[in-house]
């Protein structure tokens, strides 16, 4: 009974971090600069331009991904004609694989990226700023909040995420969510 009891309290305890009692954790999504980007040397480049915005890296590793993953990873794109070419570019050189956090982040990373088409995509955005081709277009977002749920979950393992207090957040978020 008593040690029951225990194991109840310590669960709560650390559910109950001095870190989640301050500020409840913001939207996250999933972010990959593609082994093109990685091979070009654009991963400070694209890392800059997130921290600069004032989102929050949760995760990153430095990997090569296995096809099984990458199969896994753009399975709503089977059907497509391109899928076996797109799983095997992504699988030619190390990724790096992100997290990110922040209020609005998945939206507003796709907004930094650009359109999936290099050509389509504005000046000031990275695939309008960096890459020509659909084919080598440098980094991948999620598209949605319950893709970005999915990704992460694939490629990152729960304790790879880290929960931290970034000194400045009072300076980027008028109020805490
Ligand atoms: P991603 O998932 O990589 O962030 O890209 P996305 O959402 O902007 O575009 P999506 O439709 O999900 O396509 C995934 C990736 O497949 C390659 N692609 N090739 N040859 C083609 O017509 C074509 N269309 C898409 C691109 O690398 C694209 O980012
Ligand atoms: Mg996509």
């Amino acid at each position: 009974m008593l040690a029951s009891l225990l194991s109840f309290l310590s669960v709560i305890a650390r559910k109950f971090t001095p870190e989640s009692i301050m500020s409840a954790q913001r939207e996250r999504t999933f972010i990959a600069v593609k082994p093109d980007g990685v091979q070009r040397g654009l991963v400070g480049e694209i890392i800059k331009r997130f921290e600069a915005k004032g989102f929050k890296l949760a995760g990153m590793k430095f990997m090569k991904a296995s096809e099984e993953l990458l199969k896994q990873h753009y399975i709503d794109l089977a059907d497509k004609p391109f899928y076996p070419g797109l799983c095997k570019y992504m699988a030619s050189g190390p990724l790096v694989a992100m997290c990110w956090e922040g209020t609005g982040v998945v939206k507003t990373a796709r907004v930094m990226m650009g359109e999936t088409r290099p050509a389509d995509s504005k000046p000031g955005t990275i695939r309008g700023d960096f890459c020509i081709e659909v084919g080598r277009n440098i980094i991948h977002g999620s598209d949605s909040i319950e893709s970005a749920n999915k990704e992460i979950a694939l490629w990152f393992r729960p304790e790879e995420l880290t929960s931290w207090t970034q000194a400045n957040d009072s300076w980027i978020y008028e109020s805490n969510e």
